[in-house]
């Protein structure tokens, strides 16, 4: 069966404009785009459409390739300051002149609305509850619950390391919290015998950028399987995992383009919202 991630994005989406439609004060989320990195611009104005259609104004900064790593953390920091913008988002990846991590540290963590600053990291990590969970991650997660797809006890294969998708995923799927309580393996691409690793698993999670990595041959008959690659192909979207493949053998799988992808927006959108009630306490 299909996991829709679209129909759910929707739900959620409503819900949310809802809210916001009876905030007294605006939310706004300021997006910096570096370069011209067509899939960054295209996620960048997914993004945007999505925020407008929740109510939710958007600032899009962008700024050119050559930018230094100065220019970008100023504008930061005036962002920071700047009280009518409630979170910050830096599309990544960057140029190779600006470092990462030192961007991600200079982001307020209270506007860090894709939850990457590593004081956020570490009360995600801990288990506090009112941690700012990352957009995929958070998606995964609200897309077992919609489905009752129960975590706890359960082998969960994560294939990818990232710190924006697998290692955030496997660290909250090992917690002792409700879509939590799995036992969680982390293969990467220097894992000895990935294949009969993946096989093991009764949710599999795909995450490493390799378009239809994952083939029948992996999966446990009657698998749930999460596929949150998105990856173009002869100008086609497709996901980590051969889907028409491993289709015909699993309980679960999340499509691609309509599994994953539309969830990380909504909660993006959701993360925008609850950083914004924290910022100003008269938001309801
Ligand atoms: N690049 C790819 N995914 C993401 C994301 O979730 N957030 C940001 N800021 N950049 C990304």
């Amino acid at each position: 069966m299909d996991i829709s991630g679209k129909e759910l994005a929707k739900q959620f989406q409503e819900k949310l404009k809802e809210k916001i439609s009876r905030e007294k004060h605006s939310i706004t989320l300021a997006f910096v785009l570096v370069g011209k990195d067509p899939p960054s611009q295209a996620y960048v104005r997914m993004k945007e459409r999505a925020c407008s259609e929740v109510g939710i104004k958007s600032l899009k900064i962008e700024l050119p390739d050559e930018t230094t790593e100065f220019e970008l953390l100023e504008l930061i920091g005036n962002l920071n300051s700047d009280p009518s913008i409630n979170g910050i988002l830096v599309q990544m990846p960057l140029p190779s002149q600006i470092n990462e991590e030192k961007v991600l540290l200079t982001i307020d963590p209270d506007k860090d609305v894709d939850g990457f600053h590593p004081f956020n990291v570490g009360k995600m990590i801990t288990g506090d509850k009112h941690a700012i969970i990352p957009c995929t991650p958070l998606g995964v997660l609200k897309l077992l619950e919609a489905y009752q797809i129960e975590t706890k006890g359960k082998h969960v294969v994560v294939i990818g390391r990232s710190n924006i998708v697998g290692r955030p995923l496997a660290n909250l799927l090992s917690q002792k919290r409700a879509y939590g309580n799995a036992t969680v393996t982390l293969v990467h691409s220097h894992s000895k015998d990935l294949s009969n690793i993946c096989k093991q698993a009764d949710i599999l999670i795909a995450a490493i950028g390799k378009p239809l990595f994952v083939t029948k041959e992996m999966v446990k008959p009657g698998a749930v399987v999460i596929d949150v690659g998105i990856n173009r192909v002869n100008d086609k979207i497709v996901g980590d995992v051969n889907y028409s493949d491993v289709k015909e053998i699993v309980s679960f799988i999340t499509p691609v383009p309509g599994g994953v992808g539309p969830m990380t927006i909504a909660m993006l959108l959701e993360n925008t919202y609850l950083l914004a009630k924290e910022q100003n306490c008269s938001l309801s």
